[in-house]
């Protein structure tokens, strides 16, 4: 599960513990974005990074039987037990192709700092949107990482 680009190490025996928090910490307030931006019944959604797919499957029960979710992962162990309109498509969103100009909303949450160079991981995003739809990037503010614990060997990574 070694990645070049991705800081944490995915063999950690508690990842899907570590997912669920953030799904736990975050999901609320994606959802309400996602309310925001007026996506609804019948709509295409990609979720990049899915993680756990908590996100995948709020998604699904907000675009119904007529909408359509791909949750995309370099790591699709934890993407089990969705809705039927989940499809789960293992990929890594830096080399693999994704479908162009298809989705209502594309998003991407802690994901994004991950993808090096983050500009062209961004522009391959922005390129499955299909034409009026979103992009959602959602991301921690890492400049502030050094000031919270100045010592972790992660921090200059
Ligand atoms: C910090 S987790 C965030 C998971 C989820 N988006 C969330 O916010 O709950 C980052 C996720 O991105 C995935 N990921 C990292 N690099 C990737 C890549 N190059 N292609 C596809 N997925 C990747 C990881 O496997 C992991 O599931």
């Amino acid at each position: 599960m070694d990645s070049p680009t991705y800081v944490l190490n995915q063999a950690f025996p508690s990842e899907r513990a570590r997912l669920e928090a953030l799904a736990r910490l975050w999901d609320a307030g994606t959802m309400r974005l996602v309310e925001e931006l007026g996506i609804g019944p019948g709509n295409r959604c990609l979720e990049a990074g899915a993680g756990t797919g908590s996100v995948a499957a709020a998604l699904a029960a907000i675009v119904g039987a007529e909408g359509r979710v791909l949750a995309v992962d370099r790591d699709t162990r934890f993407l089990d037990d969705l809705p039927a309109q989940v499809e789960v498509r293992h990929a890594d969103l830096l080399t693999d192709d994704l479908p162009a100009a298809q989705f209502d909303l594309v998003h991407a949450r802690l994901l994004v700092a991950h993808l090096h160079p983050h500009r062209d991981a961004l522009h391959r995003l922005a390129a499955a949107v299909a034409p009026g739809g979103w992009l959602l990037v959602e991301e921690v503010d890492w400049t502030y990482a050094d000031r919270v614990e100045p010592d972790a060997p992660s921090t200059p990574r």
